[in-house]
């Protein structure tokens, strides 16, 4: 076993394996059964993956997510866990298996999740392994003991909630943060400071306000990940990764190439500091600047 490395670290420029994987199911990713989306999911991929000549290069081509977290809690084993999940999703491996959170009960010894955890790496059982609204605290545990260090850390990240201790933690840890509730400026703070700029941006950009954010995102650093019933959405959503993560404009941008300045990377950045939201696990993290 390699010593902290990376088991896939090529994934990470592209990182929208989960596009993809929309495009086919229309959730977004999967998720831990407590989302109960697990076995819709499985039905649609097994549909999908035999629909396509080669079954087999047609699922090298997603990136399958789910999460570990109240199994633990109820004491069942990692092993076990996963490969109800399988069962579930109909796939005889997943592509990424995280520990959903890390607020567990304390008989639950997170080294040792961990260890189970890249044990699945070791037999092929998953291919990377990660954390989820993990803090730096919690890392700092993690890491102590890894062999192989998670790829991603999934948390709440938007401009309102932007996290910049833990983000450079993370870049210099080399774990991608994967940023859920990306829209949340939109969808949960509607009327806050950055609504005006965000809109002057799609307009410049001929983009939707949504599409600047997950712009934001992405430029930022961050890999963003959404969800949306609307078919409308997924197109647009998609197009946001037309060009590389590390692309950005010099003016507005080109048909179908979106991309924002620095300095408009900076303008929201800053902008939506002024705020801050939390939508998910407020009582977990407590203070409200967490
Ligand atoms: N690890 C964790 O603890 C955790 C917690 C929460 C979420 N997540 C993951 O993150 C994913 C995304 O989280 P999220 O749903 O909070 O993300 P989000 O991207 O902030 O919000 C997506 C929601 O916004 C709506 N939406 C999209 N575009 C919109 C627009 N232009 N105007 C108004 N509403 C719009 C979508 O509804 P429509 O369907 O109508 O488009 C969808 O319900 C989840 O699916 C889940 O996998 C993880």
């Amino acid at each position: 076993m390699q010593k902290i490395g990376n088991s896939r670290p090529q994934l990470m420029p592209s990182g929208f394996y989960p596009f993809y994987v929309w495009q086919y199911c229309k959730t977004s990713q999967f998720h831990h059964t407590r989302y109960g989306t697990e076995p819709e999911s499985g039905q649609v991929l097994y549909e999908h993956l035999n629909s396509q000549g080669n079954p087999k290069e047609a699922r090298e081509r997603l990136y399958v997510t789910s999460k570990v977290f109240h199994s633990l809690k109820h004491g069942i084993s990692v092993k076990d866990a996963v490969n109800d999940a399988l069962r579930r999703l109909r796939l005889d491996y997943l592509d990424l298996w995280l520990i959903h959170a890390p607020f567990l009960p304390e008989s639950v010894d997170l080294k040792q999740v961990w260890r189970d955890m890249e044990k699945l790496v070791d037999d092929g059982t998953v291919r990377d392994i990660g954390v989820s609204n993990f803090r730096i605290s919690d890392l700092d545990i993690l890491l102590a003991s890894a062999n192989i260090k998670p790829v991603v850390n999934q948390i709440e990240a938007n401009p309102y909630l932007q996290q910049p201790e833990l983000k450079a933690y993370c870049d210099k840890k080399g774990i991608l943060i994967e940023a859920y509730s990306p829209l949340a400026p939109l969808t949960s703070a509607p009327g806050g400071p950055l609504d005006p700029l965000l809109e002057e941006l799609a307009t410049r950009h001929q983009a939707t306000p949504a599409q600047i954010l997950l712009r934001w995102s992405l430029q930022s650093g961050y890999l963003p990940i959404t969800t949306t019933r609307n078919e409308q959405r997924m197109h647009e959503f998609r197009a946001v990764a037309a060009l590389p993560a590390h692309e950005f404009a010099s003016g507005p941008s080109a048909p179908g190439q979106l991309a924002l300045t620095k300095e408009e990377v900076d303008r929201i950045s800053t902008v939506g500091s002024q705020m801050h939201v939390r939508k998910f696990w407020q009582k977990e993290f407590g203070h409200p600047g967490n």
